[in-house]
């Protein structure tokens, strides 16, 4: 006798009731079968104090300090600088510029490397130190970058082909990141606007 299973989802009479149960029962464990849980993980460095860091990576948090010193924040009085270092071995720098429309203005990373790859667009950007400066002084616990500045940082980075470590110094603790994506899990780029996608 076939098995008629109404719209509603309930069988025609008891026997049929079981049988669509059933069904219910297996379509449930196939859909727990199915799902998967990942994980999602990064590893980073922590420095203590700036003196655990090689020079090259101590000139470059330099750098970044002296560049938030020049931040223009006349509105939230927290001065971003940001310095990143180019695989030709020159290093740019930038600040965070407000403005009283707000929406204007721009965060340090972006100002530095917006700036690095107008003038230098076929240059890889190697390494980025960030540091955020209040009343003069550099914050204890290291800034992240906001989230646009986070999806700038992957773009350059994944069409680089290569990584950009990243740099978030506080005033003793300094936490390096192997690569800016990291910053940026299950982001969005080239690849979903890909037409074979
Ligand atoms: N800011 C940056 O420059 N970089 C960041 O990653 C976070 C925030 C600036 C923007 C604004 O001028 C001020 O900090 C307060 O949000």
């Amino acid at each position: 006798m076939p098995v008629i299973i109404r719209d509603n989802g309930l069988s025609k009479d008891m026997d049929n009731n079981f049988r669509c149960y059933k069904l219910y029962c297996i379509f449930e464990i196939n859909a727990f079968r199915v799902m998967k849980k990942k994980d999602i993980s990064i590893s980073v460095k922590v420095y203590d104090n700036r003196e655990e860091m090689s020079s090259g990576m101590q000139e470059l948090v330099n750098k970044a300090i002296e560049a938030g010193k020049n931040a223009y924040a006349p509105y939230s009085g927290f001065k971003v600088g940001a310095a990143v270092l180019l695989a030709n071995g020159e290093i740019i720098t930038g600040s965070n510029q407000e403005n009283a429309a707000y929406p204007s203005g721009l965060c340090a990373e972006r100002v530095a490397v917006f700036y690095a790859k107008a003038k230098y667009p076929d240059i890889a950007l190697k390494q980025l130190a960030v540091v955020a400066i209040r009343n003069g002084e550099v914050i204890e616990t290291p800034a992240a970058p906001c989230g646009a500045c986070r999806q700038v940082l992957t773009e350059y980075e994944d069409s680089q082909g290569a990584p950009l470590s990243v740099l978030l110094a506080g005033r003793n603790e300094t936490i390096e990141l192997n690569s800016s994506s990291d910053l940026l899990p299950l982001s969005f780029g080239s690849k979903e606007l890909d037409a074979d996608n």
